[in-house]
């Protein structure tokens, strides 16, 4: 079974708060998005491999580590996962982008893909699959379904909430993909909303309505 994360950050716990209050508007929305995608960035890639090598301090020689120089890519799912990325570059400014665009079917709920451009070495690549929300969790399972296709072996799931439900899914089809989650959620309601949760990303980021 794949690794589960919870954030458990006083400034994430806090951040994610004030992303959910519905009172907060789409400029602070976008700059909470931000925000939180850089400090959970920081969690999601503790375990990224490590090379020894020399350098030279003004002082004296030393041996070092430096990260190993295995390629990341950074994969929103379109559209609100496109929110996560610039924080995640901030950070990992060398990452390629790739991009799955899926939307759920408003009657059947299964998520339909209409868009994917990945990094052309996709296959040799740690993938960083970022959406702000995990519901019914068919989302995210078909955008890893839709990476391994293309070779992607490597991969692990960021998200802002998880509901219970969606991580069982994803850990049920993806046993392979950790997922590192700034909270989570017990409910859905019956248009498979996270429940409290903090609405419609896509459209709180976007302002769309
Ligand atoms: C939202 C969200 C996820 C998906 C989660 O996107 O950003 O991609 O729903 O739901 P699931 O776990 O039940 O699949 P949406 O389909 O609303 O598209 P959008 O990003 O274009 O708003
Ligand atoms: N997508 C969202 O944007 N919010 C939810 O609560 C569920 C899916």
């Amino acid at each position: 079974m794949s690794k589960l994360t919870v954030m458990d950050h006083p400034l994430i716990i806090h951040k994610v708060s004030m992303l959910r209050d519905k009172n907060t508007g789409a400029k602070e929305f976008r700059e909470l998005v931000n925000e939180i995608s850089v400090l959970m960035a920081y969690e999601a890639t503790r375990d990224l491999s490590m090379e020894e090598t020399e350098i030279e301090t003004p002082i004296a020689k030393m041996t070092t580590k430096i990260l190993s120089g295995k390629k990341l890519a950074i994969v929103p799912i379109l559209r609100a996962g496109l929110g996560m990325v610039d924080g995640l570059l901030s950070l990992i400014p060398v990452a390629k982008v790739g991009h799955i665009g899926l939307y759920r079917d408003p009657e059947t709920l299964q998520p339909v893909e209409y868009y994917c451009k990945l990094p052309s070495d996709i296959a040799e690549r740690e993938i960083i699959l970022v959406d702000p929300m995990l519901a019914t969790g068919g989302s995210a399972e078909a955008a890893i379904e839709f990476l391994k296709e293309r070779g992607a072996a490597n991969i692990r799931f960021m998200c802002l909430i998880a509901s219970r439900k969606g991580i069982e899914v994803l850990q049920k089809a993806h046993p392979d993909v950790d997922i590192y989650a700034g909270a989570v959620d017990e409910v859905l309601n019956d248009h498979a909303y996270i429940v409290p949760g903090l609405g419609d990303a896509g459209d709180r980021l976007f302002g769309t309505k």
